[in-house]
């Protein structure tokens, strides 16, 4: 224990240093970056080399090869291919795009960002180079592009992506720091950091991962290398801290009081002013929703203000990309697919406790039992169809069990449907010929499922509440796209508008559902991606000049 308050004790100025340097340490900084850049120019030209070697190798060889199998050509151009907004960002800006993402082979949520955003970079600058700092030793290039090929359907261009292996990942693990995680792992990617300068350094440098302290070293390093930040979660949230409070809610309720507690509550405070300085230093900041957008503005918002430096202060929302596309080409939304269309209620969901099954059986049958009078459907019995997976789980097994137990006390096991584990062509089918999507849980971060009742056309009932109040059901065409409740009678009160809506308004509103999941889809990130892409470029080239 005592150790370990030593070596925070040189930790802390360490970290601290790196946020807000006073001049002569700027100075010592900028000297260190500048021999980093020299050391590691040759390696620079090597890539540069490699990819003009490349570049060659892959044009010959798809002149020779069949027109069908050229999966890069092939994918339509898009629309955003030339300068948004006249800005100086021409296509022929030729630089070195760094994606710090040690973890580049997860396949998770947050690689399908990393792999459409090098995607979109590559069509919109074809001659700009696009290298990942990863710690997947194992992995391949080949291997790497192969697999975002399989698992996600995104076809880079291999001659401009390139791979540079970090060696000093481990200093990143949570394992790694069993104590003071929160400051250790944050110290840990500023090793890792300078563990990717010392390979090579960018012309312009993007976290993907959350690792806001390694963009305050390149910018300390590197003051003329533009950074940006793509955040899916704050490192540290304003929820966090409130929760030390005494009545706060949470896994660390009201550990805030005594000394240990005073000690928690000092560090994290601590922490997130650290935390502000280091976002304030990020040249460009988006978020992956509203959530995170609000979480992140109270933290760095206000620091940023203050910057001087900074060209844009403001943080923008670029929702990651969602198959949308599937949806959409499988699910018909017109006059004459109104026919298909039942009174059924659809909520597609895993069988666990917080997404409030029970709430929602409740609801459904209260609306039953109030007779409702649905002049659209005169002959067919509404229904509520519960779709997710239990695979595996023994507890989610038992949950079902419940819930079907729960159906039939409230009399309405004619009216309820479960499918467990459904295949996607199932959930597809039955996209297509429900009329409203539910979901139930409390605060959810996004909720991706009711994207796709969007995208299908369907009319949602959601919790007044989270992403799918503030990201999804919004209004488009300052016109509804769905309803929010809170208890039951809500949502019952939900399932009856929506059930009754005039015929042409129930068209309506199924179009604009579409239209605002369309915000959800490639080509909409896309298009967000390169506004802010376009800013750091145009740093870049504007800091260029001046050096
Ligand atoms: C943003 O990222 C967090 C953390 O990975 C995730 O829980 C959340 O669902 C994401 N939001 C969106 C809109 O994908
Ligand atoms: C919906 O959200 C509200 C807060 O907005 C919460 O009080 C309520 O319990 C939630 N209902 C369900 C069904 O999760």
């Amino acid at each position: 224990m005592a150790l370990l308050a030593i070596f925070l004790s040189l930790l802390v100025p360490a970290v601290i240093s790196v946020a807000f340097l006073p001049k002569t340490l700027c100075l010592l900084a900028e000297l260190v970056g500048h021999r980093l850049r020299r050391s590691s120019s040759t390696r620079r030209q090597l890539l540069l080399d490699r990819v003009a070697t490349e570049t060659k190798n892959f044009e010959t060889e798809h002149k020779q090869k069949s027109r069908e199998d050229d999966d890069w050509e092939n994918i339509a151009p898009s629309p955003v291919g030339s300068a948004v907004n006249g800005g100086t960002a021409g296509a022929d800006w030729k630089g070195i795009v760094g994606f710090f993402h040690p973890f580049c082979n997860a396949g998770g949520g947050g690689e399908r960002v990393l792999w459409a955003a090098i995607r979109a970079t590559q069509k919109r600058w074809p001659d700009a180079v696009c290298v990942v700092y990863t710690g997947d030793h194992d992995a391949h290039k080949d291997v790497i592009l192969k697999r975002v090929k399989d698992r996600f359907n995104i076809h880079l261009h291999p001659p401009t992506v390139h791979f540079l292996y970090l060696t000093t990942r481990n200093w990143v693990l949570a394992s790694t720091w069993p104590r003071f995680t929160l400051l250790g792992q944050s110290l840990g990617s500023i090793v890792l950091a300078y563990d990717a300068f010392s390979l090579l350094v960018p012309d312009i440098f993007i976290d993907t991962m959350g690792y806001a302290f390694a963009l305050a070293l390149s910018s300390s390093f590197f003051p003329d290398v533009p950074t940006g930040a793509y955040v899916h979660y704050p490192t540290i949230s304003t929820d966090m801290l409130d929760s030390l409070q005494a009545g706060g809610q949470g896994v660390n309720a009201g550990t805030g009081e005594g000394y240990r507690g005073v000690a928690k509550k000092k560090y994290w405070q601590l922490f997130a002013k650290l935390y502000s300085k280091v976002g304030s230093t990020i040249d460009v900041v988006m978020t992956n929703s509203t959530w995170t957008q609000s979480h992140i503005q109270s933290l760095w918002g206000s620091y940023r203000q203050q910057r001087s430096q900074l060209v844009n202060k403001d943080i923008t929302v670029v929702f990651p990309p969602v198959a949308v596309e599937d949806v959409t080409e499988a699910v018909e939304v017109s006059e004459a697919s109104e026919k298909k269309r039942g009174p059924y209620l659809l909520y597609i969901a895993q069988f666990r406790p917080e997404k409030n099954h029970q709430l929602i059986l409740e609801a459904f049958a209260s609306f039953i039992h109030s007779n409702p009078k649905l002049k659209a459907y005169p002959d067919q019995v509404p229904k509520l169809i519960l779709i997710g997976s239990v695979r595996g789980s023994h507890d989610d097994a038992k949950r079902v069990y419940k819930l079907r137990l729960l159906a039939h006390e409230l009399k309405i096991d004619d009216n309820t449907e479960f499918l467990c584990d459904a295949p996607w062509p199932l959930m597809l089918e039955w996209m297509a010929s429900a009329s409203v999507g539910v979901n139930g849980m409390w605060n959810e971060h996004f909720g991706i499922g009711v994207v796709e009742y969007q995208a299908a056309g369907l009319i949602s009932v959601v919790n007044d509440s989270g992403g799918p109040k503030l990201d999804i059901v919004v209004e488009v065409e300052g016109k509804p796209t769905g309803f929010h409740a809170t208890t039951a009678k809500e949502y019952a009160d939900g399932f009856y508008k929506a059930l009754t809506l005039s015929p042409q308004e129930t068209l309506a509103m199924r179009h604009r559902a579409r239209k605002s999941a369309e915000r959800f889809t490639d080509r909409g990130f896309s298009e967000k991606w390169l506004t802010n892409m376009e800013k750091l470029v145009a740093l870049q080239v504007d800091r260029a000049k001046k050096r």
